[in-house]
């Protein structure tokens, strides 16, 4: 059986050995911004395969555009030495591509862990002022955010790029704008989050204005053969949000701008958003938007098994499939669904005796006395 799921994928100038990446997952655990050992070991499992791609936490481009205190960031030398150390440890042993997600928090920022509440900080917790497109806040009890000026959209876009040449220097294979969750950009592009009287808001065009331009600019520094892609939410899940429909438009006009794919989430800008959560419950959403703005689009959210992910693949609804919880879950996830599926994928040399192919002929992944 040929597998789709495990076809070799070609982005610009990168080929991935097939069609799986590791979702980005914030793991909360960074001091200044710094990546540490935790890094080394959670990116680094992941790295010795399989999944083709393994994308990095959301990684912010500024102190005051973290989540949290404790999250990733990319805009000192600490942060961008710290980081390197990790990714040139998963180079080192791991046999996978991989890829950094740059961020920015906007309003959702200055918050505690999810696992400490995920609440706002509170006035005695080191607070710090969040950006926004206009100065209304996520939720009740949220920080009023400032509404950015011209001079906070020129540094804001400065970080993006100041962030991207770190990237490069770390030496990323692939590149993706958080531009999902309710976060800075997605923050811009929803009608319910951004009120804005000028330029950058209004019509759907002008709300696409500053995402647009942050990207334009990325790109100008990201190489020519390197991919960069946008994780977006398809929708807000809230009446008179943002839409799949803008999410095509939205499409349509980053492709024009060199974007090679789209990562299609959902919702996040919110707290009254009602998701209808189950199986691969945005696969449709990746599906319209590669049909309809002819861009290759991620699937993403509850794909959790291999049969399921196949089906998205060969059926032409994504390109390629994100995982986050399974993975964490089992990060041989990418190993068991080449061996459900009959696929050949990379291993980590020194694991390549693991293979359940070189045990006894007697031995089988399954419970013989269950
Ligand atoms: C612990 C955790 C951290 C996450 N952090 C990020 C993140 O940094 N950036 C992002 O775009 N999505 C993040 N997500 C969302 C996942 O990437 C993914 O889109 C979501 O969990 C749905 O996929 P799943 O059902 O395979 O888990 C996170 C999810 C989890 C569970």
């Amino acid at each position: 059986m040929t597998s789709a799921l495990f076809s070799p994928i070609t982005l610009r100038g990168l080929t991935l050995a097939n069609r799986i990446a590791v979702s980005s997952m914030c793991q909360y655990n960074a001091q200044g911004g710094s990546a540490n050992d935790w890094h080394l070991m959670h990116l680094g499992q992941f790295a010795m395969g399989a999944a083709g791609l393994v994308m990095t936490e959301a990684t912010h481009v500024s102190p005051e555009g973290r989540i949290t205190a404790k999250c990733l960031g990319l805009y000192s030398d600490d942060n961008e030495r710290a980081l390197k150390r990790v990714i040139d440890f998963c180079r080192q042993y791991g046999v996978t591509a991989l890829g950094l997600q740059l961020a920015h928090a906007g309003r959702k920022a200055s918050a505690h862990t999810p696992l400490d509440s995920g609440a706002p900080l509170g006035p005695d917790e080191d607070p710090w002022l969040t950006l926004a497109p206009s100065s209304l806040p996520y939720g009740p009890g949220w920080h009023a955010p400032r509404a950015m000026t011209e001079v906070d959209l020129a540094e804001v876009k400065a970080q993006f790029v100041a962030a991207t040449e770190r990237a490069l220097r770390i030496g990323f294979d692939l590149l993706e704008l958080h531009a999902a969750h309710g976060y800075l950009l997605h923050e811009f592009l929803s009608p319910i989050s951004n009120r804005r009287e000028d330029a950058y808001g209004g019509r759907l065009e002008s709300r696409m204005r500053f995402p647009l331009e942050v990207f334009e600019a990325v790109r100008r520094v990201w190489p020519e053969d390197r991919p960069l892609g946008v994780r977006v939410s398809a929708t807000d899940y809230v009446e008179g949000g943002w839409t799949v429909e803008d999410t095509v438009a939205l499409a349509t006009e980053l492709k024009a701008f060199g974007c090679d794919f789209l990562d299609i989430s959902g919702g996040g800008l919110d707290p009254r958003q009602q998701i209808p959560l189950g199986p691969g419950y945005q696969v449709r959403f990746a599906e319209q938007v590669r049909r309809e703005a002819g861009i290759p689009t991620w699937a993403v959210g509850m794909i959790t098994r291999a049969r399921q992910a196949e089906t998205i693949v060969a059926g032409g609804q994504a390109d390629m499939v994100a995982i986050a919880r399974a993975m964490m879950f089992d990060p041989r996830w990418a190993w068991r669904a080449a061996l459900e599926l009959g696929a050949e994928t990379p291993h980590s040399r020194m694991y390549a005796r693991c293979h359940p192919s070189s045990w006894p002929a007697a031995s089988t992944m399954v419970d013989s006395a269950a």
